[in-house]
């Protein structure tokens, strides 16, 4: 038995400290020998019943612990916050920062070798491997996985895209209301994170891709029993990784974080892993900025999966998942190391698709060139993001009249107007929805078109902000415009009418207004006052970075991995 494993400054010591580390365990049943010095391993879990998409993650932590038992090591489960996207306020995206610190620190205070991480819906993939990353003991992630497809009158539906368009059908007056709330119960009606190709299983997804879980973890359907395997025999891959020493910082390189940015291009992922990449790396020291993510920009959307297709993640499981993505990347996959200990390569073997309408041959792509436009210019100096599969083409190369509101109260008070002069030509400004301004880049980028121009028939038109949109989400939505208006990027000095130019081809978001102008309007503009003054939401408002920096707070980029020396008794 190895002495010098991480639990043995814990439950190997002789003395009163070893008494009480193992001692208190104890109440729990556990008998002598497994404070032997075997593996411990941690399972961070994300369970909660107010985070409704992990809560099949119970479930999965037992069979998480079979897999660990059975290859010899000691299993202890313990909870960290849990991020329900769809329940908090202002914004789950607040506290991913303090989700990824509750991850460090567990893992760092506790006595364990190595961890699984049970994660899931948007935030809580991120969160637990940027807190991982920074103490950077072995780790490997379990994802819940997503629901059943959607049902409603005999239709697929999915999870967040038919919110938005059932909602614009109400307001274009094409279904009641009666209608839309029958939808609820049929388009959430089992375990699991979304069904669309959100930001949850795109983050599934792109762990895959990153090798920082087994093959097959992001699509199978969390009631599928295959998951409940899946788990089990990640619970016997981290005992083993604990024996190689097989760390986050082995596999989180920089050619990893590139099989990301392709693969998040393949399956038409969403937005938010550009935010949730770029903290990541942060943590892991890799150098990527969102000029990498224009790698992407000539791999075509392979996965048809809604936002940006038409079918579901169940349907992607039964294509094949995404073993199968990769093997068509297989040209493109820069060579990284993997929680199995080989390259991303391995993730292709015996891949074969089982419906080519779902998951297409890279030759014969549902679109071509598919991956996440980065923009610069006058409007947005430290860039934005456009993601064109889910845009209007012809959209995506336009200059028009800015209408702008000042804050999201603004625009939901203003927005359905009928008197707003406001045609499809006009370009949508919202300010106040950063990091710091909202507090949290909330996913409110997507603004709904206005109610006069949706009785027209118009369902798109191009919306610039400096918020977040979610991933389920479609639409000419300029993201993520940095600096944001509230730190006092150009973006608070646009004013309604003021040209804006768009080319996703040129990569290019320019305020068309003189330098003097600008300059008068700069020397009279004020940040509003900060929404919080205390607490966690204040640490947040004064330390966060903006979103090409990932939006983590400056103290958390990096890691610390020393061994913890003091004793608490
Ligand atoms: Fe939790 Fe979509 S809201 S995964
Ligand atoms: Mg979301």
């Amino acid at each position: 038995m190895t002495t010098d494993r991480r639990n043995r400054a814990w439950y190997g010591k002789l003395d009163k400290d070893g008494f009480i580390h193992r001692s208190w365990m104890k109440n729990q049943g556990f008998p002598d020998h497994v404070f032997d010095g075997r593996p411990v391993i941690g399972i961070c879990n994300t369970w909660s019943e107010l985070t409704p998409c992990n809560h099949g993650l119970r479930t999965l932590a037992e069979g998480v612990k079979r897999g660990v038992w059975e290859a010899g090591g000691f299993p202890v489960e313990f909870p960290v916050m849990s991020l329900g996207e769809t329940q908090m306020k202002p914004t789950a995206m607040l506290f991913r920062n303090l989700l990824a610190m509750d991850v460090e620190e567990s893992i760092r205070a506790y006595g364990m070798d190595g961890v699984v991480l049970l994660g899931g819906c948007d935030k809580t993939t991120p969160g637990q491997l940027m807190g991982a990353a920074s103490v950077d003991l072995p780790s490997i992630v379990v994802s819940a996985g997503p629901m059943l497809n959607g049902k409603y009158r005999g239709q697929d539906i999915g999870s967040g895209t038919d919110v938005w368009k059932f909602s614009e059908a109400v307001r274009a007056g094409e279904m009641t209301l009666a209608d839309f709330m029958n939808a609820e119960a049929g388009m959430s009606r089992s375990a699991g994170v979304c069904m669309t190709m959100g930001t949850a299983s795109t983050m599934a997804s792109l762990v895959e891709a990153m090798g920082m879980s087994l093959p097959l973890n992001a699509a199978l359907p969390a009631v599928d029993a295959r998951r409940m395997a899946l788990a089990h025999l990640t619970g016997k891959r981290i005992v083993e990784m604990v024996e190689e020493d097989l760390r986050p910082s082995a596999i989180l390189t920089k050619p990893a974080f590139e099989n990301a940015i392709l693969a998040n291009a393949a399956v038409g992922g969403s937005t938010n892993a550009v935010m949730h990449l770029l903290a990541l790396a942060g943590r892991a020291g890799v150098d990527l900025t969102l000029k990498d993510f224009e790698i992407g920009g000539e791999i075509p959307l392979l996965v048809n999966c809604m936002p940006s297709g038409k079918y579901l993640m169940e349907d992607f499981a039964y294509a094949g998942g995404m073993p199968v993505v990769l093997s068509e990347l297989r040209d493109h996959l820069r060579p990284a190391t993997t929680v199995l200990g080989k390259d991303i390569a391995a993730y292709t073997e015996g891949a074969e698709c089982f419906n080519r309408d779902v998951i297409h041959a890279y030759d014969a792509p549902v679109k071509p060139a598919a991956g996440l436009r980065v923009l610069r210019g006058s409007l947005a100096p430290d860039g934005a993001i456009v993601k064109p599969s889910a845009a209007t083409d012809a959209l995506l190369e336009h200059e028009g009249p800015a209408f702008v509101f000042e804050n999201i109260e603004d625009m939901k008070a203003n927005i359905d107007r009928d008197d707003l002069p406001i045609t499809p030509d006009t370009i949508l400004v919202l300010k106040g929805c950063g990091p710091k301004g909202y507090p949290g880049m909330p996913e409110v980028g997507n603004m709904p078109i206005p109610a006069k121009l949706v009785r027209e028939g118009v369902r798109d038109m191009i919306r610039v902000s400096d918020a977040r949109m979610s991933g389920t989400a479609y639409g000419t939505v300029i993201l993520h415009v940095a600096p944001e208006a509230q730190a006092g990027g150009p973006l608070a000095l646009v004013k309604t009418g003021d040209r804006i130019r768009v080319s996703a081809r040129e990569g290019v978001l320019d305020l068309l207004v003189d330098a003097t102008e600008l300059a008068a309007r700069r020397a009279a503009w004020q940040p509003d006052p900060p929404h919080y003054t205390r607490g966690y939401a204040k640490l947040y408002i004064d330390h966060v970075l903006q979103a090409d920096r990932g939006a983590d707070l400056d103290f958390l980029v990096g890691k610390d991995t020393r061994p913890v020396t003091r004793e608490s008794h």
